[in-house]
């Protein structure tokens, strides 16, 4: 079963093809592969979140798919957020106004992980935002400044419909 394996990806709406082994994590192609480096990688087993990514509009722990199970579905990682002038998107420019990073490792894992819960939950209460975002670990922010980023984006696209 290692094999390497022709992988066909999408990913931030380009098509990939990789040679992999099955074994190898969603997390280590986009990195290591396809230079995707803003796809964070900390424990490697599923806590910490700062490998989250989008597949197919779902938050998921790039460390925990591997590479083969993501083959006909959509990745988005935090490269795909900035607009094609390379401005912040209006999540990434309210974690900016809001403080909500400092070291910023596990910044690309919460923006990955709110993109995903806005659009589940457009209308999600600030207890639904924490209770979501508590999923993910920051050493530095106190998690304060992230939920009121997250927050501020929710109502900001609230008053835009
Ligand atoms: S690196 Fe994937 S959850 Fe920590
Ligand atoms: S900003 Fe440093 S770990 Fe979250």
């Amino acid at each position: 079963m290692t094999d390497p394996h022709l992988l066909s990806l999408t990913v931030n709406g380009a098509e990939h093809e990789v040679v992999v082994e099955p074994r190898r994590t969603l997390a280590d192609v986009l990195r290591h592969d396809l230079r995707l480096t803003g796809t964070h990688v900390g424990c490697e087993h599923g806590v910490c979140g700062a490998c989250t990514v989008l597949l197919d509009d779902a938050p998921v722990r790039a460390c925990l798919v591997f590479a083969v199970q993501a083959e006909g579905s959509e990745v988005r990682t935090v490269e795909s957020l900035a607009g094609p002038d390379g401005g912040l998107s209006d999540l990434q420019q309210a974690f900016t106004d809001h403080h909500a990073l400092q070291c910023g490792f596990c910044t690309p894992g919460f923006l990955l992980l709110a993109e995903g819960v806005l659009a589940e939950q457009p209308d999600a209460s600030r207890e639904e935002v924490r209770e979501a975002l508590s999923a993910n670990l920051c050493r530095c922010t106190g998690y304060q400044t992230i939920v009121d980023a997250v927050c501020a984006t929710a109502r900001a696209r609230q008053e835009a419909r």
